[in-house]
């Protein structure tokens, strides 16, 4: 990679007093001193912290605690926390909280996707619903060990069924309800789930999701694919809410399919089962949940966390990051099938008491203004949020925001990509009234929670940047042979040490983990991410440096998509570039050469973007499809990805060609080269 310092925007920002008085962290004279010990004396740092949580078995001494190895030249990789204590999470989140007198707050309160339509729950009602499908769990057969696939919206039951599973010992693994049948079979087979959670359907915005007919596609292919799905549970939702359309017949759901012998409604099954469930304990290091992420070769990677780490971890990052105060109320409009959902929206808003909404809608629905009329009804306090997000709201400008009080509101945090300077403005500033700490929080599904991020109450923030790192974490940025640059530099994002939230392993398949993550620079895990450190130590994540890319927060690979484009007969190759968008990030700039004979046309264009959005999803639809009558390529026959990027963002800049096989097909796709926005 290139190492060039263009500038970075140097503004800073002081935590305001209000927030700073009553913080957990004050000072970065504060957070020094917790950061040193916990690099220095990981086990005193995280044991102490470990005290607020419930263990069965205590979390244990010396190697019992913490025991890796994080150099692949030296072995095998292997990362074990708190390896003989036993405890359980959902134990922690509720049954805990009761014992602790929150019986009686308000867990979740549920905001439907239409304003008509909400709920709460409480600790103690929440603890009710999660034991009696956890009874449900077992009467279908569901153990300790087994994979139990959920794909449900953004309702109670999505965190009552991850619940009832951590409760039992079972993994969960949660699939986004916007992948296609194919995307969810492929990630259903992967996991081994015998059985999926899911509902009739939901409205996101105007637009019916018929998530029964997209679930039962899936299990018909893995069925096909030999792998048996015998249990398919089904929540009534669609009848319980208003729908989005006024003409729609959407919410009749008699137009489910059905299969007598597979498929179960949950509120049959929930009828007669029991509000008490005994809390299987579980070992420390055994698996908690897997979640699918993309993986630069297109086949997606089921990353594995374990119990006891991911436990302290997203407690510690929930509490520290947005500095939760009892009496908040929090935000996170990150959908659960998604880690920072996992981590931000279930896990760590429960393991500390606090009380969150749940958020099944949109941004823009009914109208532009629905996550500020959403934080005054609840009086949110703490909100987190994704820079495109920001970004599309910004474009209907002030009067929408303004419309709103928003004086509840004390932290706001964004998550998923690098946020614009611009973004991070109009978010601090018109959002928050410049008297919100912005807190940018760096973090993967692999990392389980916040690596980089500032603390509300005590880092100066700096427009763009995440800041420094959280407790336990050894942030270094390496050039392209490996060695650590100091000082002003950029690079490669590596951490040097592991942390209690860090993954395990790709389920089935450690090898691969070790391969994507700790091969390129033996000793460190690899994040595969570029990023900046300016004259002031501050981190600034500038983005993959991998065949991935982020399209509204999502992670795709260039490789997924290529994949899913050449599947059409009528293509003989194609390549898939990042390429910048206003509002989403970074949005995918394809290009297409046709089987010879085949003519390009609109037709063969709009083939290829169903083709997409049937294989992978929506999101992952091209923005652009150029035709090439071939594709730039080493003499040795590899696309020159580096090179097509900059013929999509018209840079004439092309940098070293040398090793280009033929520079006349560059200037022709040049010349031909699809606006773009
Ligand atoms: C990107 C989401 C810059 C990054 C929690 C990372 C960010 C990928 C930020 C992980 C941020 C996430 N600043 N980039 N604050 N947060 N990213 O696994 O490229 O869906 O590697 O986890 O998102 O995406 P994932």
């Amino acid at each position: 990679m290139t190492h060039r310092l263009g500038s970075l925007c140097d503004e800073h920002y002081p935590p305001p007093r209000s927030i700073q008085q009553s913080a957990h962290v004050k000072s970065m004279e504060e957070y020094r001193l917790l950061y040193e010990e916990s690099i220095s004396q990981p086990e005193k740092f995280w044991k102490k912290l470990a005290e607020n949580l419930y263990f069965k078995d205590p979390p244990g001494s010396g190697e019992d605690f913490l025991n890796y190895n994080f150099d692949a030249n030296a072995g095998p990789i292997s990362i074990q926390w708190m390896r003989t204590s036993s405890t359980n999470i959902c134990y922690n989140a509720l049954d805990y909280n009761v014992e602790k007198g929150l019986g009686d707050k308000v867990a979740f309160y549920w905001e439907g996707n239409h304003p008509n339509d909400e709920a709460s729950i409480t600790y103690q009602a929440l603890l009710e619903e999660v034991c009696k499908f956890s009874n449900v769990l077992l009467k279908l057969g569901v153990k300790k060990g087994d994979k139990v696939a959920i794909c449900l919206p953004m309702v109670v039951e999505l965190v009552i069924a991850m619940l009832a599973c951590t409760r039992i010992g079972a993994i969960h693994s949660i699939v986004f309800g916007g992948f296609s049948a194919g995307s969810l079979a492929e990630r259903i087979t992967d996991a081994k789930c015998t059985i999926i959670i899911t509902a009739d359907g939901v409205w996101r915005g105007k637009k019916l999701i018929h998530l029964k007919a997209i679930v039962d596609d899936a299990i018909e292919r893995c069925v096909k694919a030999g792998f048996p799905v015998n249990q398919c549970v089904v929540l009534k939702h669609l009848p319980r809410v208003t729908s989005a359309v006024d003409v729609g017949v959407g919410n009749d759901i008699s137009q489910v399919g059905w299969k007598q012998d597979r498929d179960l409604w949950w509120h049959d099954i929930m009828k007669d089962a029991s509000p008490k469930c005994p809390v299987e304990w579980i070992n420390g290091e055994d698996p908690l949940f897997m979640l699918f992420t993309s993986g630069s070769t297109g086949k997606p990677k089921g990353v594995m966390h374990t119990l006891a780490g991911y436990m302290l971890y997203s407690w510690a990052t929930f509490k520290y990051s947005f500095d939760y105060q009892e009496d908040d109320v929090f935000w996170c409009t990150a959908d659960i099938g998604w880690i920072t959902g996992h981590t931000y929206v279930t896990y760590g808003p429960l393991l500390n008491g606090s009380t969150s909404v749940l958020f099944e809608g949109v941004p823009y629905y009914p109208d532009p203004g629905r996550f500020w009329a959403v934080i005054d009804k609840y009086k949110v306090s703490k909100f987190y949020t994704s820079p495109t997000a920001i970004r599309t709201l910004m474009k209907h400008g002030e009067a929408e925001v303004r419309k709103y009080s928003r004086s509840s509101l004390k932290i706001l945090a964004t998550v998923g990509e690098p946020i614009n300077p611009e973004a991070w403005h109009w978010y601090n500033h018109v959002v928050g009234e410049d008297r919100c700490p912005i807190v940018d929080t760096f973090w993967q599904t692999e990392t389980g929670g916040h690596v980089i991020t500032p603390l509300p109450g005590a880092t100066v923030t700096k427009p763009g940047s995440a800041t420094f790192p959280f407790f336990g974490v050894v942030p270094a940025i390496l050039d392209d042979n490996g060695a650590e640059l100091s000082g002003e530099c950029e690079g490669f994002l590596v951490f040097k040490k592991p942390w209690p939230g860090i993954m395990r392993t790709v389920y089935g398949d450690h090898e691969r983990f070790e391969r994507t993550y700790f091969r390129k620079f033996p000793g460190y895990y690899c994040t595969g991410d570029g990023a900046r450190r300016d004259k002031d130590g501050y981190i600034w994540v500038t983005g993959r440096i991998d065949d991935m890319l982020n399209v509204s927060g999502h992670l795709l690979s260039t490789a997924e998509v290529e994949s899913a484009l050449v599947e059409d007969p009528c293509v003989a190759e194609a390549a898939a570039v990042a390429h910048p968008h206003p509002i989403k990030g970074e949005c995918l700039y394809c290009f297409v050469t046709p089987v010879d004979g085949i003519p390009y046309t609109d037709k063969l264009e709009k083939e290829l973007r169903d083709k997409v959005r049937e294989k992978i999803g929506p999101f992952a639809v091209p923005d652009y499809l150029q035709y090439a009558p071939s594709l730039p390529k080493t003499r040795s026959g590899k696309i020159m990805r580096r090179i097509l990027r900059k013929i999509a963002q018209s840079d004439p800049d092309l940098g070293d060609t040398s090793t280009l096989a033929d520079e006349s097909i560059v200037v022709l796709l040049q010349k031909n080269r699809v606006a773009t926005a």
